[in-house]
């Protein structure tokens, strides 16, 4: 539930894109907010207000002068104890009308008269790619942007219009993602975090390799909670499928070394967190043909040699950001966390169960310092990364 208690006008203009509003609704409620939605004469001739009455739950405000509201003056009253108002679509037309203060419909008068500091607006245009391009257009955002209002996209793509380019409504899990994350605390604005996730994959030959049971939901989790804090994120990702955090750099790597010069490569940064799961080996004998299997041969002897220890190495450097590790330990889990405290001498270290922690969606973590351990009992992971970016944050301070 990210959005707990939050209550917001969902504003709706004339465009195609409104029928993502529809998934949009109900996704804003599934994270715990309450919707007030508003649509213009123009976003009923595309969506009924019926649709999203059922979707919202409550009765659709359409019509300045035959409100549904208390004292006939929705303008003023709908916002009032919104945490935003959120236009989606919001067409080339309605940005012009924000841009120059016009109240001619009730959309545009509510968002007008809303208080500025406790309800901040939110709007995610959609149009033609020429029609976002106009300099006319541009302008007005520009305006909109320096008025304190939040715009979110367009995305780039194939547009209703058949037309390809800038000016596409951004998803519905795309605007969840960046609506939540407007409503994060911004611990570490200005600061870049580099970090590490997934697992590496350690070569045998073509078809073959070694690699381990880490899905990377804990470091993209940790991606995401740094992105929503304020930081510029740049994650340094071995084998996995899961999507990357919206306005994450992400750098793919398959083994440790490959990781470990990646790392290096995206240095400075302020914070670096390793999350991934190395491989401490590679093989060193690989092969570079498949080794064929015949009945008389014995089976392939494998040899290792030591992989670089990425955390060790960068809290190593004359210049090193402020470190943090993971242990994911099988047994005495603190005891062998306190340990790599000292062995790649880092401030902080994160450690959870390695039987609990890998492929779940949630863990329990402790985090251990100088000071002493503090637990963080089990809850999802992205909770989870928020609340390791709070800890960071405050020990950067
Ligand atoms: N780590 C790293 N580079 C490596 C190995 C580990 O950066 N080659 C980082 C991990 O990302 C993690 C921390 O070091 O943040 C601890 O990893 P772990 O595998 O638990 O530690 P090891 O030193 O490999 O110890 P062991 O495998 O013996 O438990």
């Amino acid at each position: 539930m990210q959005l707990a208690k939050k209550h917001f006008v969902v504003g709706m203009t004339g465009g195609i894109a409104a029928y993502k509003v529809c998934e949009l609704v109900r996704r804003l409620q599934d994270e715990g907010a309450s919707l007030q939605v508003v649509m213009t004469d123009g976003a009923q001739q595309f969506i009924t207000a019926m649709t999203m009455q059922a979707l919202s739950g409550r009765s659709v405000e359409t019509d300045q002068w035959k409100s549904l509201t208390g004292n006939a003056m929705p303008h003023i009253e709908l916002t009032r104890n919104a945490d935003a108002v959120i236009v989606a679509p919001a067409t080339a037309d309605f940005l012009a009308k924000l841009a120059h203060g016009l109240a001619d419909d009730l959309l545009a008068a509510l968002a007008l008269a809303r208080d500025r500091v406790r309800t901040p607006l939110i709007v995610a245009p959609a149009m033609n790619v020429e029609m976002w391009g106009n300099p006319a257009t541009q302008r007005n955002v520009a305006q909109l942007r320096d008025d304190g209002i939040v715009i979110l996209g367009p995305a780039s793509g194939a547009q209703a219009c058949g037309e390809t380019g800038v000016g596409r409504m951004l998803e519905a899990h795309e605007l969840l993602e960046d609506i939540v994350a407007f409503f994060q605390p911004k611990t570490l604005a200005g600061k870049k975090v580099l970090l590490t996730a997934g697992p590496t994959f350690e070569p045998i030959d073509p078809v073959r390799g070694i690699t381990n049971l880490s899905s990377g939901k804990t470091g993209f989790a940790v991606a995401r909670a740094a992105r929503d804090a304020g930081a510029r994120v740049t994650m340094i990702a071995g084998p996995s499928a899961l999507g990357t955090p919206r306005n994450v750099e992400r750098v793919d790597v398959t083994t440790g070394k490959q990781m470990m010069d990646a790392v290096l490569s995206h240095l400075p940064a302020d914070v670096f967190i390793a999350v991934a799961a190395v491989a401490d080996w590679h093989v060193s004998n690989q092969s570079a043909r498949k080794i064929k299997k015949t009945a008389t041969s014995t089976p392939p002897a494998l040899q290792f040699a030591l992989n670089p220890d990425i955390l060790a190495t960068v809290a190593a450097l004359p210049s090193a950001p402020y470190c943090v590790g993971f242990a994911a330990e099988s047994d005495d889990v603190i005891d062998n966390a306190r340990r790599k405290l000292g062995t790649k001498k880092v401030p902080l270290m994160v450690a959870n169960r390695a039987q609990d922690a890998f492929g779940a969606d949630r863990s329990e973590l402790s985090l251990i310092d100088q000071e002493g351990v503090m637990t963080l009992p089990n809850d999802d992971k992205l909770a989870q990364a928020r609340r390791l970016i709070a800890e960071i944050s405050a020990r950067l301070r």
